[in-house]
């Protein structure tokens, strides 16, 4: 019998992490972005970090188009932003303030940083592929991280 993936989802549910918009975009450049937790650090020297997306994200074939990508680390003021960007459909950019990157990728403003990439493998994960990106530039700032923990969005508590 194949584990039950509602069971995989509630457990991994207990993992709180922080909430990134990922922005990449076309060869025409037009911007195109999706809300991701399953992110992470994994190497300092050389500086590399690494993404999982859907393969079902109408985003999905952006990456492959210009093998750019923004980690955009959302604040707790960004959680609307955040269900905009986990809705697929509509123009997602309207309204929302952003200016291109070093290699041109969609960094969104006021969020708590970001960390530009161009992605130089990718990798087989099930319904997700996961793209390995080299640091080219990642800036941040102060503020309160917005958190994600059993399927809902919550604010830090205290200091
Ligand atoms: C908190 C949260 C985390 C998410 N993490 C991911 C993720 O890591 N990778 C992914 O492909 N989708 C993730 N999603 C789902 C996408 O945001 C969602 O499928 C979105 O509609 C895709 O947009 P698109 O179809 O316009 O590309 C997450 C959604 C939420 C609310």
């Amino acid at each position: 019998m194949p584990f039950d993936p509602t069971v995989l989802r509630k457990v991994m549910g207990l993992f709180a992490t922080g909430v990134t918009i990922i922005t990449t975009r076309d060869q025409s450049g037009n911007p195109y972005g999706l809300t991701a937790n399953a992110v992470t650090s994994l190497s300092l020297s050389p500086p590399l970090l690494l993404i999982c997306v859907d393969r079902k994200a109408e985003t999905f074939p952006h990456f492959f188009d210009s093998k750019i990508f923004v980690l955009n680390i959302l604040s707790q003021d960004q959680e609307t932003l955040s269900r905009r960007f986990a809705t697929t459909g509509g123009d997602k950019f309207s309204g929302v303030p952003w200016r291109p990157g070093a290699l041109g990728t969609p960094i969104l403003e006021e969020t708590l940083g970001y960390i530009e990439c161009r992605i130089v493998e990718t990798l087989e994960g099930g319904d997700h592929v996961i793209h390995i990106g080299q640091v080219e530039e990642a800036e941040s700032r102060d503020g309160r991280p917005l958190i994600f923990f059993r399927g809902k969005y919550r604010q830090l508590a205290g200091d």
